[in-house]
């Protein structure tokens, strides 16, 4: 585990893509390796936990190889995977296990998946409910991993979610290609669609709406090519990077802007932020464009309801940005911050508390008043990515130096961090 000190900086500048979004990577890999031909994947983020599914499905016998434009998946089929010969590892990665158990549900061999210290505390009911009702048998102690999940014949479900979760809807989505009918799940927010966009750029009709989305099955996938966008979710670091800090203007190029998870440039705007961004061009069923942010006098707001699963994994750095607003910010109905890499309401509390914010925490969200000065503290990244990430930002218009603790775990999420920063900022 590594430290990193990071000391304050006069301005940020310029234009930068970020590497592939996370989301849409896992995706494209998992729907490649069920495909039937070649998919070629470009722009593949190489973060640790897009490893972690590369590994995974090499483990189930999935072939891939990299060439000049990009990785090529030979894609297996619905059925062509092998049992694979040890525990298969999603390291820290909740969509890898909670994905990937949507398809070995299926499969007419038992597979161990397990994880890291991290990913075998957070709760794994959510997926184990439904595929238990689609007629899977899952063993785990106390629902959580490792999961023993022994596959067989699925049948389609309507599946009521009580969480916006998109690693839930995947997963059901995924098993019910291999079900007989249609299988729908709702859920109480809309969280981000992107397997519902990629099922399509495969071949495969999924019908979706602001409440769900199902699948008729059994259905089979078409490979194709896939070029991911830029991850939005890296790109809202340099994006409230360049409002906080002054005389600032940052370019992203080519940043997914798929509506769900836009929801940090509607924070963002909501927070009265210099922010622009422009058309988007739509490939492979997601749009990506380019968006700029300046210098900004922020203002506080309220973020809650339906926006949280649009900013779910951008409510840290929101909640930096939100100590510089004048105001009141509140976050609320966001509990599932509790149960992510850490409880990231906890950690973003404490850290900010001891930069000398005014933070007060809530049983599902964060009330913080500003504008405060941040002083450079010792900052615990307790492991967790979006953490390590949003406190560097937050170290750049803090007085002193701020050590990160463990911060090589941005590349979890974002390999390359530390360098672009550097690259961008003006001492
Ligand atoms: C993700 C969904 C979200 C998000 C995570 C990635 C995905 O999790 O927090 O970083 O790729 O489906 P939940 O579905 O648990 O909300």
């Amino acid at each position: 585990m590594s430290d990193r000190i990071i000391t304050p900086k006069r301005r940020i500048s310029g234009e930068i893509s970020v590497p592939g979004d996370k989301s849409i990577s896992h995706r494209a890999l998992i729907l490649a390796a069920l495909a039937e031909g070649e998919t070629r994947i470009k722009g593949l983020s190489s973060a640790r936990d897009v490893e972690s599914t590369r590994k995974c499905l090499r483990d189930l016998g999935v072939r891939m190889k990299k060439d000049r434009k990009g990785l090529v998946v030979s894609g297996k089929g619905k059925y062509g995977f092998t049992k694979p010969k040890k525990v298969i590892d999603a390291g820290n990665s909740g969509t890898t296990i909670r994905l990937l158990s949507g398809i070995l549900a299926a499969q007419n061999f038992a597979t161990t998946i397990s994880g890291d210290a991290s990913l075998r505390n957070r709760p794994m009911r959510r997926i184990i409910e439904p595929l238990e009702n689609m007629g899977a048998h899952i063993e785990s102690a106390a629902y959580k991993a490792p999961l023993t999940i022994h596959g067989g014949p699925l049948r389609s479900i309507d599946y009521a979610s009580t969480i916006a979760s998109a690693q839930v809807k995947s997963c059901v989505l995924l098993a019910g290609l291999y079900a007989n009918g249609i299988t729908r799940i709702t859920e109480p927010s809309p969280s981000r669609d992107h397997t519902e966009r990629m099922l399509e750029a495969f071949g495969v009709q999924a019908q979706y709406s602001q409440g769900g989305a199902g699948v008729k099955g059994p259905a089979n996938l078409r490979a194709t090519e896939i070029i991911v966008p830029g991850d939005i979710s890296s790109a809202a670091f340099f994006l409230v990077a360049a409002s906080l800090l002054p005389d600032s203007e940052i370019t992203l190029i080519n940043v997914g802007v798929n509506p769900t998870r836009l929801g940090i440039y509607d924070a963002l705007l909501a927070m009265k932020a210099l922010i622009h961004m422009d058309p988007a061009e739509v490939i492979n069923m997601e749009p990506r464009t380019t968006i700029t942010a300046r210098s900004s006098r922020l203002h506080g707001a309220s973020l809650a309801g339906s926006m949280i699963p649009r900013i779910i994994d951008e409510i840290p750095i929101l909640a930096i940005a939100a100590t510089q607003a004048q105001g009141t910010t509140t976050i609320r109905d966001a509990a599932e911050l509790r149960i992510k890499e850490s409880d990231r309401i906890a950690a973003v509390a404490t850290n900010l508390q001891k930069m000398g914010a005014n933070v007060r925490e809530t049983k599902d969200g964060l009330i913080i008043n500003g504008p405060t000065p941040l002083r450079g503290a010792q900052i615990d990244s307790y492991n967790d990515h979006r953490i390590a990430l949003s406190f560097a930002i937050a170290a750049l218009i803090a007085q002193g130096e701020t050590t990160i603790k463990g911060a090589d775990c941005v590349d979890i999420s974002f390999p390359g961090f530390f360098q672009l920063l550097d690259q961008m900022c003006h001492d």
